[in-house]
């Protein structure tokens, strides 16, 4: 039998504690052990659940036992999940988190304690929910230099996003909606800031390169001037908007952002809708392949923990190696990267063209018969410095949105 334990009694960790009560037998068969839960550590009560029998308020009560070789780390926060999980991987027991703050900030360290005592430090559920993708990238697309990763990272952005592509609402009524429905937190600036993808697209291209990528380097734009007035335009040309973070490969060059991005039907990522997550990675060798399915809640999160705990006790006594230096990757000046932009100008096609022209070289235009006084444009491909020189030569552009692919 193996003992573990489950540090926080939130969301995702009563569904741990769910997920191997449901499928026990299942579980312990792959796992080929039986996997005990001996503690579950929460500073809070909960009169009435079978978890009283097993919950504890103290954390050494975990740390100093022997017996526990498994701790699974759901509180979330960097503090004190990071000193938790930095102790329980120097007295030898591997570590399984969802904790993208975490994994984002001390990887590398905690990586490289669980290699020096012979032990795991495993976190699927950080990025993607229940969508298996740091497992894929780490043993499976190993052939490949990974020339793209572009992912919808969160699922609240998602949300949002797609209630007003396809309802044609504005932002406050679609955010409002989903906090009632409890999607998106009271204080939902992590997700519609951004700030969530940004630590999941750092995870994920430092797994892809090998080196950490420290988030405050990765340019980062959320959603909250996205309008449905942009849908309109969008919707027009069969295109709609995405959060995207993404990490490009160009010439040796790594960029790495999150932002929206209008993209057209043939995107894969076009139908990934809803709280729905998608990452779409693309080899040298390999080509693309895309991973789809529930990027956040309970059970779904849950599950992938589960599996690293059934990871951590097929390989109790062996580390698996996982490329993830401290060494800083050098980000490429994002303001050099270079797309398509679409552009909402105020004025009539008549007579402001010759002037956006003249700035931006030749340009796509886009009317809506509703919109009398203003009209959008696409650019050719152009950097982000070029795009900022040709802008401060327009008066009245009202917003821009980069084109994906
Ligand atoms: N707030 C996140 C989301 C939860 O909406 O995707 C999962 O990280």
């Amino acid at each position: 039998m193996i003992n573990i334990a489950v540090l926080g009694y939130g969301t995702v960790g009563s569904g741990v504690v769910e997920v191997i009560k449901t499928n026990q037998d299942i579980v312990n068969k792959k796992a080929g052990e039986d996997i005990n839960i001996k503690y579950v550590l929460d500073l809070r009560e909960f009169p009435g659940d079978p978890v009283m029998d097993i919950l504890v308020h103290d954390y050494d009560v975990i740390l100093n036992d022997p017996e526990v070789e498994i701790v699974a780390e759901v509180m979330g926060g960097v503090n004190p999940a990071y000193q938790f999980v930095k102790a329980a991987l120097e007295k030898g027991k591997s570590v399984c988190t969802s904790n993208k703050e975490l994994v984002a900030k001390h990887g590398p360290e905690l990586i490289e304690i669980a290699k020096k005592n012979n032990r795991n430090f495993f976190f699927e559920a950080s990025v993607g929910g229940g969508i298996p993708i740091i497992r894929p990238l780490i043993q499976c697309i190993t052939a490949d230099d990974v020339t793209h990763i572009t992912g919808i990272l969160n699922g609240t952005t998602n949300y949002i996003l797609t209630k007003m592509c396809k309802e044609g609402l504005d932002f406050d009524t679609v955010l409002k909606e989903a906090q009632d429905l409890g999607y998106a937190e009271r204080n939902p600036s992590a997700d519609v800031d951004g700030f969530d993808a940004c630590r999941k697209i750092a995870i994920l291209t430092s797994l892809a390169y090998g080196k950490h990528v420290d988030f405050e380097d990765i340019y980062t734009e959320g959603i909250t001037k996205i309008t449905d007035t942009d849908f309109k335009y969008a919707n027009s040309i069969g295109c709609s908007v995405k959060l995207f973070g993404e990490a490009t490969k160009v010439d040796g060059n790594i960029y790495a952002s999150v932002a929206p991005v209008m993209i057209s039907g043939d995107n894969p990522l076009f139908s990934v809708n809803g709280v729905f997550n998608g990452i779409l990675v693309n080899g040298n060798v390999l080509g693309d392949v895309m991973f789809y399915g529930s990027g956040a809640g309970k059970l779904p999160t849950a599950s992938a923990v589960v599996s690293d705990i059934v990871d951590a006790v097929k390989n109790l006594n062996t580390n698996i190696a996982i490329e993830w230096t401290d060494e800083k990757l050098e980000l490429a000046d994002y303001k050099t990267s270079e797309k398509k932009f679409f552009v909402r100008v105020n004025g009539t096609v008549a007579d402001k063209l010759s002037e956006v022209e003249s700035a931006f070289g030749k340009v796509e235009v886009i009317t809506l018969d509703e919109l009398k006084d203003e009209f959008a444009f696409i650019t050719e491909v152009m950097s982000e410095n070029k795009y900022e020189e040709a802008a401060a030569k327009v008066d009245g552009i009202v917003t821009r949105i980069r084109m994906g692919n």
